[in-house]
């Protein structure tokens, strides 16, 4: 292992630090649930405390049972109300909360993205907008006077996923064959951290996930940006030989680059790779350093990934390196 995943380095991801509306609901339910939970256990422990202390066979005493009861109306009554009564209360909490979730209508407004769960990384389309990418999804916050929730559609190709951002949402699983929805609504600008939680193999624990959450013009100009082809080729000469080989290799038999010849959805897109912050699927900071050693041999940094080490020159190697640098 060259690195450690950002994951743990970069910021909180709990599900009692929500940012985002289905997130809020789902925690203050959680909280509910917790602290009954925490009474019960309470009162009940405490009972059973002050009876072990209290009734307890004094030393040396061999004496006989004490008086025995044998059924109480009013106890078992108590017993069998109380909990009758909490258990209602926490469906309907409950019921209430998953409602809310389920049955949200999809606003006019909201935007749409598709994701795909793949061993293992995150494809993520926006099929609207016309833009595809991988494993950071972007999306605008929504404040008190427009709402724009994300709604998602999840999908595999592979094994089962499940898509969670603690921050964000309530986790959703990625079934192959099977279509499920969920939908997210930032309100604070930030980046949250994910990841799968179903798991998919050997590198599920490093199937990270981030959400880009951005101020609606800033959401604007990425998908400005993300549209763009990388038709032209770059004039630096170490950049443009670099182009030559990523195009007649195998790196174009699996990764597309908008605006040339590279088309196979295989492996992420790379037309932007540069706005990425990581590669990898969040296992390393996108670096030139990083990027190099992924190219180098990717099971270094990932080991199983389905991307072949490439046995390249070193020269050869930068020059791929500083074409992808040029990718923004
Ligand atoms: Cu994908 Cu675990």
């Amino acid at each position: 292992m060259l690195s450690i995943p950002l994951q743990s380095a970069d910021t909180i991801s709990s599900i009692f630090a929500p940012v985002s509306t289905p997130a809020l609901r789902e925690a203050d339910l959680a909280r509910m649930v917790l602290v009954l939970s925490a009474v019960v256990f309470i009162v009940v422990a405490g009972l059973i405390g002050y009876s072990v202390v209290r009734f307890r066979v004094p030393t040396g005493d061999q004496g006989t049972e004490p008086p025995q009861v044998y059924g109480s109306a009013q106890v078992e009554a108590a017993w069998t109300v109380i909990p009758v009564i909490i258990v209602i209360v926490l469906m309907l909490a409950t019921g209430r909360v998953i409602y809310e979730v389920q049955a949200a209508p999809q606003p006019p407004n909201a935007v749409e993205a598709t994701v795909v769960g793949k061993q293992w990384w995150w494809e993520i389309r926006y099929p609207q907008l016309g833009v595809i990418t991988a494993n950071e999804l972007h999306v605008p916050v929504s404040d008190s006077l427009t709402r724009r929730p994300t709604f998602l559609t999840l999908q595999s190709t592979d094994v089962a996923h499940s898509f969670w951002v603690p921050r964000v949402a309530g986790k959703t699983d990625l079934i192959p064959n099977k279509t499920n929805r969920m939908w997210i609504e930032p309100r604070v600008p930030g980046t949250y951290l994910g990841a799968c939680a179903e798991y998919c193999g050997t590198q599920h624990t490093l199937m990270l996930l981030r959400i880009v959450a951005e101020p609606p013009e800033q959401f604007a100009r990425w998908v400005e940006q993300q549209r763009q082809t990388a038709a032209t080729p770059p004039s630096d000469p170490g950049a443009a030989a670099g182009r030559r080989i990523f195009l007649a290799t195998i790196c174009s038999s699996c990764h597309a680059v908008a605006g040339t010849t590279a088309s196979s959805r295989y492996g992420p897109d790379l037309t932007h790779l540069m706005s990425r912050r990581t590669i990898g699927s969040g296992v390393a900071p996108n670096t030139r350093e990083r990027l190099r050693a992924w190219i180098r041999n990717p099971h270094d940094l990932k080991h199983g990934v389905l991307m072949p080490a490439m046995a390249i020159d070193e020269k050869y190697l930068h020059q791929l390196v500083e074409y992808l640098f040029t990718l923004r």
